[in-house]
């Protein structure tokens, strides 16, 4: 089946159904280009609270789907592909981040979203990608932060705070393998752009950064700054975005390995058959669930 004809095949299911299409920025852009919704990881889920939909479906990775399904237990939340999962949110179980609690029973434990809604549960509170260092800082007791599961987040809002941050091992497996000598190449390519990176990357390449922030973080960057050429340190779905609002600016990929294969997965017809057959529900068991939101309602009362 052609793109138009299975988009406008989805468009009317999900008005059918009175349900919703979420697509995060790295999504494919015809389904982007679909979506009732784009936007961060969090934002989506917070959207997803609004809406008065029924039905949510999230085309994004797994622990997106999750985090709506916490903030919403009321709704109906799909995710096309079982499989759509997020290499970083993998990186810490349950047991060993229990273990690291106990090695460092004076810390504050804080979450970034890319996690599971169980290691959620465990934790004192979420954060993103936006609002790492408010949240941090926001923990006024507390002198020692883990910060699970990504180290380069961690090490990043590190460079920024008294507080001592203990950075987990893990990393986003898209992200981290952006090299310095691929942006020196870039740069030298390029002259006159600016650079804008996602926390993700690895310290030496937010080293030789103009702007580090979240997908919306470098969506608003690119809009505000009065640079013709940007080098883009994110996942390259990134661009639909950055090209719509910017006809006239040139957005250039850091690197050609800035591709999130497993959000890719989902296809049109992923999403078409997930409405068709109802699949796969996302539902967080309540007793996970609640610690979990405890943990994601703590992030969002912190102001600023
Ligand atoms: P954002 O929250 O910035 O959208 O990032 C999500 C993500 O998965 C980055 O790799
Ligand atoms: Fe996870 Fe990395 Fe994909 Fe983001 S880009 S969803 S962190 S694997």
């Amino acid at each position: 089946m052609e793109y138009l004809e299975l988009q406008k095949k989805i468009r009317k299911l999900l008005k059918e159904r009175n349900a919703v299409l979420l697509a995060h920025y790295y999504q494919r852009d015809e389904i982007q280009e679909i979506a009732d919704i784009q936007g961060d990881s969090l934002a989506l889920s917070i959207e997803a609270a609004r809406t008065d939909a029924d039905i949510i479906v999230f085309a994004g990775v797994l622990f997106m789907a999750e985090s709506a399904s916490i903030i919403s237990p009321d709704k109906t939340v799909l995710i096309p592909r079982l499989d759509a999962g997020c290499s970083l949110a993998d990186m810490i179980t349950v047991s060993q981040l229990k273990r690291a609690r106990e090695e460092n029973p004076d810390a504050s434990v804080v979450t970034y979203v890319n996690s599971s809604a169980e290691i959620k549960a465990e934790s004192d509170i979420c954060c993103t990608s936006a609002n790492a260092l408010r949240v941090v800082n926001s923990l006024k007791d507390a002198k020692k932060v883990l910060m699970v599961p990504d180290g380069n987040l961690a090490r990043y809002t590190s460079r920024f705070t008294d507080k001592e941050i203990i950075p987990w091992d893990g990393y986003c497996s898209v992200h981290h393998f952006v090299t310095p000598e691929e942006i020196r190449r870039m740069k030298d390519k390029y002259p006159r752009a600016k650079f804008a990176a996602h926390p993700e990357c690895a310290p030496q390449v937010l080293d030789m950064a103009d702007f580090v922030g979240s997908t919306s973080g470098i969506i608003r960057f690119a809009r505000e700054t009065d640079a013709e050429e940007i080098i883009v340190g994110t996942e390259i779905g990134i661009m639909y975005q950055l090209k719509k609002d910017n006809p006239e600016k040139r957005f250039i990929s850091a690197s050609d390995n800035l591709i999130c294969h497993t959000m890719k997965y989902i296809t049109l017809e992923d999403i078409l058959n997930s409405l068709v057959e109802m699949k796969h529900v996302i539902k967080v068991p309540e007793e996970v669930r609640i610690p979990a939101k405890k943990a994601l309602d703590r992030m969002l009362d912190v102001k600023g």
